[in-house]
């Protein structure tokens, strides 16, 4: 899917795939850096860091294994509220591992917040958080991110695993939404 696609979907292409690749290369270098050849487990958070995940975990040399979370925050509309409900834990034990979340977007940071706390209570070795994408919402709540892709401005952004209404997952760059598709005028 590109933007051919999307026919008047896209405001504007806020993030090329060239853009995040470069990113991922630099962020794949840090975490290299600073885990120096010690075993990582990934934890994605589903869906929306499928992309990242597979992006990101491939230019790593360190070895990593994978795992997944899904979880839903309780909340009115599309604020979150902090009180987070897993629907899908880990397969894995974190016991004396390295545990790098790996997430497409930071908004608020309750979520994320409140996922630190659930996965440091679980005796992993070291905790640490990756995020494609952070918004300016997210120094509301004090979540020590150490690998941020790009600060974005504080619009609704879709494509590389990030959806509206379930859609624009498979774009391979992100994007910011017309307001058409939003259903107002359109
Ligand atoms: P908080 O506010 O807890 O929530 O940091 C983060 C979650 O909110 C979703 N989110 C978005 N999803 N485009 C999306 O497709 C966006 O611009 C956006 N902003 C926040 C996302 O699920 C993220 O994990
Ligand atoms: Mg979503």
């Amino acid at each position: 899917m590109d933007a051919s696609d999307m026919g008047s979907d896209l405001a504007a292409v806020l993030l090329t795939e060239e853009q995040i690749h470069t990113r991922l290369d630099e962020m794949a270098a840090a975490i290299d850096r600073d885990y120096a050849g010690e075993p990582i487990l990934l934890v994605g958070v589903l869906k929306g860091a499928v992309m990242v995940m597979a992006d990101l975990s491939r230019r790593l040399h360190a070895p990593v294994e994978m795992d997944w979370m899904a979880v839903s925050s309780y909340g009115s509309g599309t604020k979150s509220s902090g009180v987070v409900r897993i629907l899908k834990d880990l397969d894995m034990d974190t016991h004396g591992r390295n545990v790098l979340i790996v997430e497409d977007i930071i908004d608020s940071g309750l979520t994320l917040s409140w996922l630190l706390g659930n996965l440091r209570s679980r005796g992993a070795k070291t905790v640490e958080v990756a995020t494609l994408l952070r918004k300016p919402g997210a120094a509301k709540v004090e979540v020590p991110v150490r690998y941020v892709g790009f600060d974005i401005p504080n619009d609704f952004v879709v494509g590389y695993g990030l959806d509206y209404d379930e859609g624009y997952r498979t774009l391979p760059f992100v994007a910011t939404l017309a307001p058409s598709v939003y259903g107002d005028d359109g």
